[in-house]
This record gives structure tokens, sequence and C-alpha cells, in this order.
């Protein structure tokens, strides 16, 4: 069992390398992508603040499945032409997206959400899941948020797929 205790209450950066840290340390030794993906939007729910949903969507068959979060259950599969996941997917590139409702394609799995970041999960230059972020507050999501999200799944992604 693992406890942190992360400040939300620190400047971005120092709140990412905490967050990196704890995904680390939940991570180490474990192979089971999906024992991995469920503590990892756990960590993220606890200490993120201002969230309405955080986890997992995985590649199977060139589509999007739903994988362990933590919100309002959720949209079970997503095309990947379609919504913000679907696009971060098929590009490879993350999406950070200020107000969903002006997003061409935006899926309200819950109607609470008003920014979203998605950060794409690449082993060996191949999307395998992404990981998605949900906000009842719009414009959320900073650079800040982008670049730690990024270097946090960077760190444990062979961890999650
Ligand atoms: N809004 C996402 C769908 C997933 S839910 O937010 C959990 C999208 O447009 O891809």
């Amino acid at each position: 069992m693992h406890e942190f205790s992360i400040s939300q209450n620190q400047p971005p950066e120092q709140l990412y390398d905490d967050l990196i840290s704890a995904a680390c340390a939940l991570t180490d030794g474990e192979s089971d992508s999906i024992a991995n993906m469920a503590n990892i939007s756990a960590l993220i729910w606890q200490f993120l603040p201002d969230l309405n949903w955080a986890g997992f969507y995985r590649m199977i068959d060139g589509e999007l499945v739903l994988g362990p979060f933590q919100g309002k259950s959720a949209c079970i599969r997503i095309a990947l032409d379609t919504g913000v996941c679907g696009a971060a997917a098929s590009t490879n590139q993350v999406q950070r997206v200020a107000d969903v409702h002006a997003f061409p394609g935006h899926i309200a799995c819950d109607a609470d959400s008003r920014s979203e970041l998605v950060v794409p999960i690449g082993i060996d230059g191949r999307v395998t899941a992404v990981l998605d972020l949900d906000s009842p507050l719009p414009d959320r999501f900073s650079a800040e948020d982008e670049a730690g999200m990024t270097k946090l799944v960077a760190a444990i992604a062979n961890r999650l797929g």
C-alpha cells in the first residue's frame, strides 16, 4: 500500500515532479497495464484539483476502448476519427482543449465537462492508449499541465502498454 502526501498548493512544476515520483513508485516492478492505469487514474484524481474525469482509453483493434478511470461512467468505444481522444490517438499529438463545446466532434460523456487534456501514450512510436482528463472549468489545463502530464506519461509509458 502506498500513501502519498502531495500539496496541491505548489507551483505546477513541483506538483508534477511530486506526481511523477509517485507514479513511478506506484508502478515500480508492476507489468500489468490495467492495474497500473487504475492506480495512476486514482493518483491523478486524488491530487489534481478541478477534474470531473481522469482515466484511460486503450487502443484495441483500431479503436479506443474504455480503461480504468475515476469519475462518472463513460462511453466505452471511441472511433479514431471522433472526439478529442480520437484526435489524440490518431495524430499522436497532445490535445489541450480550452472549450470542449468548440471542438468539432467532441463526445460529451459527462455534460459537466468544459475543458479537456488528452495525452497519447506511445511505445516504440505506436499509440497504445490515451490518458484523458476532463474538467468542469473552462480552460482548466495550462501549458504546464500539458508539459507535466506528457512527462508523467513518458516516465511510465512502458508500464501502461
Ligand atoms: N470527451 C472525450 C470522450 C471521453 S470522455 O470525456 C471520458 C472525447 O471527446 O474524446
